[in-house]
């Protein structure tokens, strides 16, 4: 039996507007281990929304129902707003699709992860220095005193991604969900970064939420993935099978990335069928 971190049951995303209410989740379920779950879909198909359902971070007047969120055994939608910050901040950890929302513009690098730092653990400054300097080492900065000295708007996307993964891991989480991380990275930094999340699963047991529009990168990354479309889960794989996916939706998503062993194959366009968003969506619950 998996020990299961996460349980999400029947998960909804609202979004009232004029004309009613737009459905963006649409009665997910799935649970979390010790690995590394994809989720994959098409832009739009309520990756993101799904992500921050879970920490409650749906802006106003999206609203966040479901059965349960449980974090080992505790649901989610039982905690006050002042528990639910507690959560975000030492048990759930996510890098956000845009990483400049996250940091504050006018403090430097260094002074907002040694800040980090030491709300987690009592260190003297000049340890928390030094430790800040590992954890940038850690997600491959070269040149991590420089780093510290600078402001967020002086980094690229890719340093700025590195950096939110660099925090994110300070409070040592249980679960790390990470929203495209590696999209504004090219690809031997890619690499890097999905190495380090990789031994963070590994080495700490955390559980990672890897979500991603590419179904390729995810069917080497992860050890199961649920592919969304149009707000539901449409099939759950394991990784290694993905290959031999059954759903018309992810065979379409399967072809329409180049492949590096199939150089020659033109790409497909991605067909869509209305029947497949009124099928209810398909538990990725273990
Ligand atoms: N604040 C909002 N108001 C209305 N609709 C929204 C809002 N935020 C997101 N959506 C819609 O929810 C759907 C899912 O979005 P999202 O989860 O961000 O997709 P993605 O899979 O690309 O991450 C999209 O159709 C998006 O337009
Ligand atoms: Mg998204």
């Amino acid at each position: 039996m998996m020990n299961n971190l996460l349980d999400v049951e029947n998960l909804w995303v609202k979004f009232p507007n004029r004309n009613g209410v737009f459905d963006a989740v649409r009665g997910v379920s799935f649970t979390l281990g010790r690995e590394r779950l994809g989720i994959v879909g098409e832009s739009g198909s309520g990756k993101s929304m799904t992500g921050r359902a879970i920490l409650r971070l749906i802006r106003k007047p999206g609203i966040v129902e479901a059965d349960h969120i449980k974090l080992d055994g505790v649901d989610l939608l039982g905690k006050t707003e002042k528990e639910m910050r507690a959560v975000r901040g030492q048990r759930i950890s996510m890098v956000m699709q845009d990483p400049k929302f996250s940091l504050n513009p006018v403090i430097t690098i260094g002074d907002q992860i040694i800040e980090a730092y030491r709300l987690h653990n009592s260190a003297s400054k000049a340890d928390a220095y030094r430790k800040s300097v590992e954890m940038l080492e850690a997600v491959s900065i070269n040149d991590p005193e420089r780093v510290m000295r600078a402001y967020p708007h002086e980094m690229s996307g890719g340093m700025g991604q590195r950096i939110m993964i660099a925090m994110m891991l300070i409070p040592n989480p249980e679960i790390l969900i990470a929203d495209e991380p590696t999209s504004a990275l090219d690809v031997s930094v890619q690499r890097q970064v999905l190495d380090i999340m990789d031994k963070l699963v590994k080495e700490r047991g955390m559980g990672l939420i890897f979500i991603s529009h590419d179904l390729n990168l995810v069917a080497d990354f992860c050890d199961r993935v649920l592919i969304m479309y149009a707000g539901r889960v449409v099939e759950v794989c394991d990784a290694k099978n993905l290959h031999e996916a059954k759903h018309p939706y992810t065979r379409g998503l399967l072809n329409s990335l180049p492949r590096l062993d199939e150089p020659s194959k033109r790409l497909e366009v991605l067909q869509r069928d209305p029947e497949w968003s009124k099928a209810p969506s398909v538990s990725g619950r273990v």
